[in-house]
């Protein structure tokens, strides 16, 4: 007979033991664990998001200030490893002031963005701490910065670490130097990384940033010491996109309540009118009495269930579309010069669409189309993501932008598509989504995420674009027919000619005259 097992479990922790494991875990220690959410989970990657997050730091910081950003990178193999490099991004932008620098670059989730609604390329306040944390962890080695904040005078050089179990900084070494002629900021990360040209790459990335960023000058050294150069084409800055301040249809109740609790007006109208965009004294007040609160109720006082009702009043009250002056697109005319400077194409199209709102927040789409040429045939369309200009390198699968492009059907347009796949055909297509609050699916910021507006706006632009299409491949097809017909009879016009002489009998400059005459009437016939 088998042995009855035990119904006795062996002794595990008790609440006691429990409680005493339980430990605060610091926003560093969260993201060195998970590092693959801040695009550091393989030494190609990590590499690509060091340059990635520099770039795109300076990129904002000139724009910012007014500067017609010059940015250089040097990507440099340390000697004797394989796997080590060396990223230095310099810019000609504003600098950063001595007090800041430690916790720009030694603590995650501070900067300047989150807490304000305007189409910067950063968002997060994370990105070029998370590279110094990531290069930190992998080499021991400290982010070295330079900042300099005034054309003359001294730069401040400084060396710092992050203390991951406080996510604080620590300063190891400061000095003052002389550094160029003129202020910006010079970050120098140290880390492991691999390097390889190609799809994935730091070069891909400058490359389509300069294409989306054409008034950018850009300087790049490759770890084998290759050079590229990429001089501002329009000489001008883009528009610089307003700040705005969130739209109350797109509120959550959390953020109603975090709001409530830190705002600075005094009264619950006035709170609605300061806080928000779009709210006038007459929709405060019409706000308040169908919420049943009191109009000059102090905001801190307001207790979750009365947040709860006025969030359903804000609901049940109509408002104008959030401002739109707040997105900067590329326009259509810098698409299209972009698509030519990358490829050799037969045709180029591209609609910048108006802006829409997604969850209280604007959001606009752009698209491009190059065809034909010397575009490769018989293989999958390519496609060039971008948000706010940056370009997305990483995690198609899980962007909107690809879900949009494969999710339609172009057969209707004439061009092949495997179902639900990318169409196959000689394409490029460009898309870009520009959002003061671009929905991101994680903190690596490499896929948009798939709201049905964004959705909806990413495949009206596309449907232009295929349009546009259908029409040069109609023209094109009616032309390849005509010029196979116009062949067909060319090869008979000389045996016309010589059965008419046959019949009727003329000499042979009338037979030569005749031919002559019948390829001019088909000259003229000729269209496209
Ligand atoms: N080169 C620079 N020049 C001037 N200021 C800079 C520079 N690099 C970073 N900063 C400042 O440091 C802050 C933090 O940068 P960080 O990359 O960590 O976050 P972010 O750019 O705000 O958002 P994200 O995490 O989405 O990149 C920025 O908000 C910006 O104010
Ligand atoms: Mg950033």
């Amino acid at each position: 007979m088998a042995k009855k097992a035990s119904t006795k479990t062996p002794k595990r922790a008790n609440a006691q033991e429990l409680g005493a494991q339980q430990r605060e875990i610091s926003v560093s220690e969260f993201f060195s664990k998970n590092r693959h959410l801040l695009g550091f989970d393989n030494p190609k990657r990590a590499l690509l998001t060091t340059v990635k997050e520099a770039v795109d730091n300076s990129l904002d910081a000139c724009e910012e200030a007014g500067i017609m950003p010059e940015i250089s990178v040097e990507i440099q193999q340390v000697k004797g490893r394989e796997d080590r490099f060396v990223v230095k991004v310099a810019d000609n932008g504003p600098g950063i002031v001595k007090e800041q620098v430690g916790r720009i670059f030694g603590k995650l989730l501070y900067g300047s963005k989150f807490h304000r609604l305007k189409m910067n390329r950063g968002q997060q306040g994370i990105g070029i701490s998370a590279a110094g944390m990531y290069g930190q962890l992998t080499t021991g080695k400290p982010v070295e910065i330079i900042s300099k904040t005034s054309d003359d005078g001294p730069a401040e050089y400084m060396e710092v670490v992050l203390d991951t179990r406080l996510n604080e900084p620590k300063i190891t070494k400061e000095r003052q130097i002389s550094w160029n002629g003129h202020a910006g900021t010079e970050v120098r990360i140290e880390l492991e990384g691999h390097y390889q040209r190609g799809k994935w790459s730091p070069d891909e990335y400058l490359r389509q940033t300069a294409m989306a960023n054409p008034h950018v000058s850009i300087y790049y050294r490759d770890p084998d010491g290759r050079e590229l150069r990429c001089e501002s084409a329009t000489g001008m800055l883009p528009d610089d996109p307003k700040a705005i301040k969130p739209h109350p249809h797109g509120i959550e109740l959390g953020i109603l309540i975090n709001m409530l609790h830190q705002t600075g007006s005094k009264k619950l109208k006035s709170f609605l009118q300061n806080d928000f965009c779009r709210v006038s004294e007459r929709v405060a007040l019409q706000i308040c009495e169908r919420a049943g609160i009191y109009e000059n109720a102090r905001p801190k006082r307001i207790a979750r269930q009365e947040a709860e009702s006025l969030l359903d009043a804000i609901k049940d009250t109509k408002l104008m579309n959030p401002p739109l002056d707040c997105i900067a697109p590329i326009g259509e005319e810098q698409i299209l010069a972009g698509l030519r400077s990358n490829v050799e194409a037969e045709f180029c199209f591209a609609v910048t669409r108006k802006p829409s709102v997604y969850r209280g927040n604007p959001f606009l789409i752009e698209a491009g189309v190059a065809y034909g040429g010397k575009i490769p045939p018989d293989r999958s369309a390519k496609l060039m993501r971008f948000a706010n200009r940056v370009p997305l390198l990483y995690q198609s699968g899980a962007c909107v932008m690809t879900r949009s492009v494969q999710q339609m059907n172009w057969k209707l347009y004439k061009i092949d598509q495997p179902q639900g796949a990318m169409p196959v055909a000689p394409m490029l297509i460009l898309l870009h989504v520009a959002s003061p609050w671009v929905p991101f699916t994680s903190e690596s910021k490499e896929a948009v995420a798939s709201y049905p507006e964004v959705e909806k706006e990413i495949t009206l632009a596309l449907q232009e674009i295929g349009r546009k299409l259908r029409i040069f491949r109609n023209k094109q097809q009616r032309s390849k027919e005509e010029s196979r017909k116009r062949k067909y009879i060319e090869r008979y016009i000389p045996h016309i000619g010589q059965a008419l002489q046959n019949i009727l009998e003329f000499p042979d400059a009338e037979r030569e005259r005749l031919t002559e005459q019948l390829t001019r009437t088909l000259e003229k016939t000729r269209t496209g």
